[in-house]
């Protein structure tokens, strides 16, 4: 694999652990001013720095994130239907690859619509992206989109339209998580994360994120189930600490329920230096200077992005 690609696929999967917690905030490209989404900026700016990457439109993205923050982009680059149109799986592609790269984008993501009315001209899309993209090392992420029917794909489903991602040459797939998803895992040879899916309570989200992982997929790619919670920090909190973390769900759930307490409510007597990223010693919130700019003279560094020798995929012998 071409260096770029592999240094690319390294800023949102970490070498670290093959982990990733992609922030998706990318629903307006089809759904509008999607519930607490109305002000991009304001739900972005506190949750930015406790995700390795941002799945977003390239308008949000230069309307609303601060360009001198060093956060890899996922870009998503398909489009071209509404939620009150007729169908949704009707999408092209909507982004120039030149603009992708002014973008400076880290990746670019498009929908793919298995088994719907438009499933050839998305999949024959995808196999089209991942050549213009690979050209310039940038690698493709496909969402296996289920239209309007979210929750109701199976894994003999999810595992056929994941393969067909990949057999086309997607570098990641997000699907949505199922039953039996270790079948879905298996039978697609590049790193599954999942979508969180409409908002349901965050002990269920969490629980979905743990099995999520325990089943093999390398991440998620959350979006409701972070920013529609009563607690987004919090919630973002908590799942990181079971994906870049050894929490199981339950206490991922009881972190949530401490983070959310009131601050004069002392959620962690016994712990006062308990540090919610232990995996990532040297990453620092900043919950205590709201006003510190991250990281302005080193872009897009990360823990172990400079080790070459280390392979992100181990497990995936075949990308
Ligand atoms: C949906 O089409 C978008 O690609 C979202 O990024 C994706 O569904 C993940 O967001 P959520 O966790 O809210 O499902």
């Amino acid at each position: 694999m071409d260096w770029g690609l592999k240094n690319r696929i390294a800023r949102i999967i970490s070498p670290a652990d093959n982990k990733a917690l992609m922030l998706a905030v990318d629903h307006g490209y089809f759904l509008g001013p999607t519930e607490k989404l109305e002000d991009l900026e304001k739900t972005i700016t506190p949750l930015a720095k406790y995700c390795d990457s941002l799945m977003i439109t390239r308008g949000a993205l230069r309307t609303s994130v601060n360009p001198n923050y060093p956060l890899p982009v996922v870009l998503r680059v398909s489009g071209g239907t509404s939620i009150i149109g007729e169908d949704l799986s009707q999408e092209d592609i909507t982004v120039s690859i030149k603009d992708a790269i002014r973008l400076n984008a880290t990746a670019l993501a498009m929908s793919v619509f298995v088994g719907s009315k438009h499933e050839y001209q998305t999949i024959v899309n995808l196999g089209k992206l991942v050549s213009e993209a690979e050209e310039y090392g940038i690698p493709v992420l496909a969402v296996t989109a289920v239209g309007k029917e979210i929750g109701t794909k199976d894994a003999r489903y999810l595992s056929l339209a994941c393969r067909i991602a990949a057999e086309q040459g997607a570098h990641i797939v997000k699907t949505y998580y199922c039953e039996n998803f270790e079948k879905v895992v298996k039978s697609c040879p590049v790193p599954i994360i999942i979508a969180g899916g409409k908002k349901i309570p965050e002990k269920d989200a969490l629980k979905l994120t743990y099995d999520a992982l325990k089943a093999g997929a390398v991440g998620v790619d959350m979006g409701r189930n972070i920013w529609q919670s009563d607690n987004p920090v919090a919630m973002i909190k908590a799942v990181h600490s079971i994906v870049h973390g050894s929490n199981n769900a339950e206490q991922a759930f009881t972190m949530y329920k401490q983070l959310s307490q009131k601050p004069n409510q002392k959620p962690n007597n016994n712990k006062p230096n308990q540090k919610p990223n232990n995996n990532k010693p040297n990453q620092k919130p900043n919950n205590n200077k709201p006003n510190q700019k991250p990281n302005n003279n080193k872009p897009n560094q990360k823990p172990n992005n400079n080790k070459p020798n280390q392979k992100p995929n181990n497990n995936k012998p075949n990308q």
